[in-house]
């Protein structure tokens, strides 16, 4: 089983089929109980089929979201900035906001540029201000909303021109930006907005909506499957979706062993037998189970990330042991992503992992055993 902090009931893989029964009780027909949206016939990815359409439908983050229902329901909605993490629901809540705010009029309301569209300097100075100067008749408390999508990658001289534009037109148009980093916000655009912080989802956020998408798309699945796409997505919604969709689709049964041959990753448990090899020094068989992985094909920066993951989770180890490991492992990981990524860097990994559990007397100079010139 993947380590990882969640607990869960049951340690025997049990089938849980969805039953048609709850795809049957799902209420008003025709409108999906996990977004709030009409359901489409048509296939899609299940990322979009499930993004959620109002705010009340979006998982995790519950104070933030609490303030943005607040600012949604009596408007004047002030400039804001969301950053987080990918795949938690930055740009998802945002669109909420939007629609709740602004109703029928959302689309002549509301313009939405993400990094795929041009957001230079000229965009901002005519597009942007074109859309703030324009005239929508919308009820009191209620603004056009300019929404800025992976903003961290606008130009800082773009970033810039929208000062005095967010200035001017403040009366008639509120800017909403999501980022993955806020510090690339240049300082005066972070002065002029809200703030707000999305972390990571947790666990059992993310097995909460899996087990709803599972029971809605009749997906079987063990919990150890769901418990491996948590592991493998690390908080992230949306790889989660999409890696339980990817199982689902190559496999038909969700289960670990499927879905880390989905994510190509090296089995958690591989990497456990290694760290317990480790703990006991004995470095043959740890190195052979890193040789094992090689020859598997797996890249060293996967290897050295479901180590990273094993240690943090590994539940029998001593804290000091745990914290000099992880100290270790951040440096080769720095190593691989500096393009050093042998096998004798991972095998170095391994001696310097084993090394830490053996007494340092074992390692003193032995002049009597050296061979005398
Ligand atoms: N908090 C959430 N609740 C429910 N679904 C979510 C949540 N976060 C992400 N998702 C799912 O993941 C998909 C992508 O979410 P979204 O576009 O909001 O991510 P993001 O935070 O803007 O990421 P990025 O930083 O990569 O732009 C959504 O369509 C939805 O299916
Ligand atoms: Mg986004």
């Amino acid at each position: 089983m993947p380590p990882t902090a969640m607990s869960i009931d049951s340690s025997t893989p049990s089938n849980h089929a969805a039953s048609s029964n709850q795809a049957k009780s799902v209420p008003g027909a025709g409108i999906n109980p996990l977004t709030g949206a009409a359901q489409g016939s048509y296939e899609m990815p299940w990322v979009e089929k499930y993004r959620p359409q109002v705010l009340s439908h979006v998982v995790g983050n519950h104070e933030t979201i609490e303030r943005l229902k607040v600012i949604a329901k009596e408007g004047n909605m002030p400039h804001i900035i969301i950053s987080g993490p990918p795949g938690i629901g930055k740009t998802t809540s945002i669109l909420c906001l939007a629609r709740e705010l602004l109703g029928p009029a959302y689309k002549e309301a509301v313009t939405e540029l993400n990094a795929s569209d041009d957001r230079g300097i000229d965009v901002v100075r005519n597009k942007i201000k074109m859309f703030a100067q324009k005239k929508v008749t919308l009820p009191s408390g209620r603004h056009k909303i300019v929404i800025l999508d992976e903003a961290d990658n606008m130009t800082p001289a773009a970033q810039q021109a929208l000062r005095r534009t967010m200035e001017l037109y403040a009366n008639t148009t509120r800017f909403a930006f999501a980022c993955n980093l806020s510090s690339k916000i240049i300082e005066p655009i972070q002065s002029r907005c809200s703030v707000l912080r999305y972390g990571k989802l947790s666990d059992k956020e993310l097995l909460k909506r899996l087990e709803e998408v599972c029971a809605f798309e009749k997906v079987e699945y063990t919990l150890e499957g769901l418990e491996a796409l948590i592991f493998t997505s690390e908080g992230d919604m949306r790889q989660a979706l999409n890696n339980l969709q990817s199982t689902h689709a190559g496999f038909g049964l969700v289960t670990a062993d499927n879905v880390f041959k989905v994510c190509d990753q090296p089995h958690p448990l591989y990497i456990q037998k290694c760290i317990d090899h480790c703990l006991k020094a004995e470095i043959e068989e740890a190195v052979k189970v890193i040789e094992e992985l090689w020859g598997m094909g797996y890249a060293a920066v996967d290897v050295v990330g479901t180590l990273f993951k094993v240690v943090r989770g590994h539940t029998g180890m001593p804290e000091v042991a745990k914290l000099n490991y992880i100290r270790e492992i951040g440096f080769v990981h720095m190593r691989i992503l500096e393009g050093n990524s042998s096998l004798i860097q991972m095998t170095g990994l391994i001696a310097r992992l084993c090394q830490l559990m053996m007494n340092a007397k074992d390692f003193q100079f032995k002049a009597v055993n050296c061979p005398t010139a």
